[in-house]
């Protein structure tokens, strides 16, 4: 049978029916409701015992039902406008998850919720509120009641008096959250949770995720409860303002949670972008000293100013006075760019590379001109490629640019240097490092490597979120650390106070 969309009609996979079925009937119900039952996959899963009814709406499925072998009784009518003589043991179901802006009985639905419940609902609501606010009071007490809806009503505003109601009653045991990867269902509905309600009062909410189905069958949701991937969060720190979401665990590496609701940590790519160095395609040819200068008589247009060697800084910071250290002691600190090449000798030196086929290596070869250096923007933060237990972090104070050996960190237009000043700050610590190590990729040999994206994907600590006056204390630091060569002492009082900012 084609699925009504209008209808809401989505049908249940056979093992998240399972799941629910078997904790709602946990405690032998006499009595079981699926108010939208469709193809009757929850009741189809329940003992024969149990005395279930049922609601549908649409003809066609109810024209099918001959063809089910149905051990239930049927209400073929509208869920919201039945009135039923008695009240529940349990409760399963699968609701219509349309905006109710498209439902054309919604003044009416309105009202028999103000009327009999006494909740006012916004008229941006979906129809499973609707569902699952008359489901919890058509419960026995004590009754069970499992609903699987998409998780967004969580997080926003339409969410609001669901979770007030929520509050009010304490019914809900458990939101079991599938992690955004799981597609239970079709192209329109993309997340969704399972809401375990027990019509009594609770201490606090199971924010539990799941993000494989591997092992759905063996389910056992009191066993979950007492994993780590379970947050129990007391009812009176919840608010309905706020967004659940956040509540979920739902990353996790070496001690350390992330939550992609809850923006304490963020993607490094939030604020920046990590980017490979410049690559030469030969680099006994491209870098220069200042000997080399001389002797082949190139002119400085030719000379673009690029750190090469990650050994040839040691500071924290790269100034104009270190690159002139540099320069002085004939350390390569240039680029030859052939593209701006003048004079004789800048082409003389083309020539030459040509004469030895530097211009026949892979890059060289697919460059046009194969002497063009290609064109990158210098960043304010180098970073290693290669480290062994330490990332190198370079503060660059100048233009000089950086050839592989660092990657650079190039931070979004809006970032300002003050903030570039706390990120350079916060990445010296050995909190943001232990961070970034769960995305390093092992070398060999005790050296480790990362790639760009593995640093453009690793989490950091969300910089906006850090105390004004947290703020202030970073930036004085971050001014000794330029005076000063003691460095520890202050390296450590920064991963303090980035440490408060870290849950372990
Ligand atoms: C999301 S489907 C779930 C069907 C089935 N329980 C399952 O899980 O596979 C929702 C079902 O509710 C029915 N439905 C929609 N609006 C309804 C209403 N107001 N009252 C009763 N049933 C309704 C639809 O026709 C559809 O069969």
């Amino acid at each position: 049978m084609k699925a009504n969309k209008k209808l809401g009609q989505f049908f249940t996979d056979k093992k998240i029916a399972n799941i629910m079925v078997k904790w709602v009937t946990q405690n032998s119900p006499e009595t079981l409701l699926d108010p939208a039952v469709g193809a009757g996959v929850f009741l189809k899963a329940a003992d024969k015992k149990i005395k279930k009814y049922a609601c549908e709406i649409d003809d066609n499925i109810i024209k099918n039902f001959a063809l089910y072998n149905m051990d239930w009784e049927l209400f073929e009518n509208d869920y919201l406008l039945q009135n039923f003589p008695f009240k529940f043991d349990a409760v399963v179901c699968n609701p219509p998850y349309n905006k109710f802006q498209q439902i054309k009985n919604r003044s009416e639905y309105i009202k028999i919720l103000k009327e009999k419940y006494n909740v006012s609902l916004s008229g941006y609501s979906n129809l499973c509120v609707y569902f699952l606010i008359k489901s919890i009071n058509e419960l026995n007490t004590n009754g069970r009641c499992c609903y699987l809806v998409p998780y967004e009503f969580l997080n926003t505003g339409y969410g609001e008096k669901i979770k007030e109601y929520f509050l009010k009653t304490g019914v809900v045991d458990t939101i079991l959250k599938f992690n955004s990867g799981l597609k239970l269902f079709d192209d329109a509905i993309t997340t969704s949770c399972i809401l375990f309600i027990e019509n009594k009062k609770h201490k606090g909410i199971n924010f539990l995720c799941i993000d494989s189905l591997n092992d759905i069958e063996n389910f056992n949701l009191d066993k979950q409860k007492k994993t780590e991937n379970n947050v129990f969060t007391d009812y009176q720190k919840l608010k309905s303002e706020e967004k659940w979401l956040k509540y979920f665990f739902d990353y996790k590496s070496n001690n350390i949670y992330f939550n992609q609701y809850n923006d304490d940590f963020v993607p490094f790519s939030a604020i920046a972008q990590v980017k490979r160095g410049i690559a030469t395609g030969n680099n006994h040819f491209f870098t220069l000293n200042s000997s080399l200068i001389n002797q082949y008589h190139l002119s400085s247009e030719v000379c673009l100013p690029c750190i090469c060697k990650s050994p040839d800084v040691s500071d924290l910071f790269f100034t104009s006075d270190t690159f002139n250290e540099l320069l002085n002691k004939d350390k390569k600190i240039y680029l030859f760019n052939g593209a701006n090449a003048v004079t004789n000798s800048d082409f003389n030196y083309i020539k030459y590379g040509e004469e030895n086929n530097v211009d026949k290596s892979y890059l060289t070869s697919h460059r046009n001109p194969w002497f063009a250096i290609e064109n990158k923007e210098p960043s304010p933060i180098w970073i290693s490629v290669f480290s062994r237990n330490k990332l190198k972090i370079i503060r660059n104070k100048t233009s000089v640019k950086n050839l592989t050996t660092f990657h650079g960190i190039h931070f979004k237009k809006n970032v300002s240097e003050e903030m570039i000043n706390m990120m350079f700050c916060y990445l010296i610590t050995p909190a943001a490092q232990n961070m970034l190590y769960m995305n390093k990729r092992e070398y060999g040999n005790g050296l480790d490597k990362f790639e760009p994206n593995d640093l453009n994907n690793a989490y950091i600590i969300n910089l906006n979120k850090i105390k004004e006056s947290e703020k202030k204390e970073i930036l004085n630091i971050y001014s000794e650390l330029q005076l000063n060569q003691n460095t520890e002492k202050y390296i450590n009082e920064l991963n303090n106070i980035f440490l408060s900012y870290i849950k372990f």
